[in-house]
């Protein structure tokens, strides 16, 4: 299943991209339960695991658009995709709070190295910024949101027991990313159209972002295990059949993630908002209970 299928290889006319403003009690939820997930040290290190690259990795999402928006020149795009643009930042400048609150729960709890796997990423970052052109970077982080916007799809379609086995707080934060990750998943995909990025770059882009997560996700996971004398046999094996087994994320996301090889893909050609929605609309109520956004269409 690939959610509700379009035609249209643009935005839908009724997208609304919202920055929405939500406080998270992470530290304390993380304090009262380390393995907040399911009890389950192995879920619960992957999604920490995963998430700890996000702050550093977002803000390289918020780098690339920018340095590329510079580049091609407000004046040769159209005034939606710059205010899309400008939500885009504003999104992922939100997401990237978060995502520090959460490492500061890993801190918090003793996990040292959080901090120290940041700081590798931020001098990556910049020494990307200095050296690889905006156009290049932008195909990295086109395809980096095709991965973060998959997450929907696996939620409503796959694995609805990620959202519903996680504590209050990592339930919210969990779906309050994913949607906004669909509400913005074509910004920098068309961004990189308008910058007349072409296709062979653009599946560099894709082999780059998945060596790359695969590579920092899996170390950051290894290491959270190990320092709670959780490396063990069983779980080691647990580890494998979460990413690669029958029902694993990876062999779940295989058919979603080839969509982006398409010569001819636009990312809305599905379109996940409203399923994602009725699919948890009790934590989607928690959510809007808490929100104050401003918006643009
Ligand atoms: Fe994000
Ligand atoms: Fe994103």
């Amino acid at each position: 299943m690939f959610g509700i299928k379009r035609k249209q290889h643009s935005s839908p006319t009724d997208l609304t991209i919202d920055a929405r403003k939500i406080e998270f009690s992470l530290v304390q939820d993380m304090k009262d339960n380390r393995y907040w997930h399911s009890n389950d040290p192995v879920t619960t290190h992957f999604f920490n695991a995963l998430q700890s690259t996000f702050p550093e990795g977002e803000r390289y999402f918020i780098d690339s658009a920018r340095d590329a928006r510079n580049k091609i020149g407000k004046e040769n795009l159209s005034s939606t995709l710059q205010s899309q643009i400008d939500m885009f930042i504003r999104q992922e400048a939100y997401h990237g709070q978060h995502h520090e609150d959460w490492n500061q729960a890993l801190t918090a709890q003793g996990y040292d190295k959080i901090e120290k796997y940041s700081e590798e990423l931020k001098s990556i970052r910049l020494w990307a910024k200095k050296n690889i052109p905006a156009e290049t970077r932008l195909s990295i982080t086109s395809a980096a949101e095709h991965f973060t916007a998959s997450m929907a799809h696996l939620f409503i379609y796959k694995r609805p027991d990620f959202i519903r086995g996680a504590s209050e707080s990592f339930q919210q934060v969990l779906l309050y990313h994913a949607l906004e990750e669909v509400e913005h998943k074509a910004v920098c995909f068309d961004l990189y159209t308008a910058s007349k990025g072409g296709y062979k770059l653009r599946m560099l882009g894709l082999v780059f972002s998945s060596i790359n997560l695969m590579k920092h996700v899996s170390k950051r996971h290894i290491y959270l295990l190990k320092q709670d004398g959780q490396w063990t046999l069983s779980n080691r094996l647990k580890a494998m059949n979460l990413i690669w087994g029958p029902k694993g994320i990876a062999i779940q996301l295989l058919p979603y993630i080839l969509m982006y090889t398409k010569p001819n893909f636009h990312p809305w050609e599905t379109d996940e908002r409203a399923m994602l929605r009725s699919s948890f609309q009790d934590i989607f109520d928690q959510l809007d209970a808490k929100i104050a956004s401003p918006a643009c269409t």
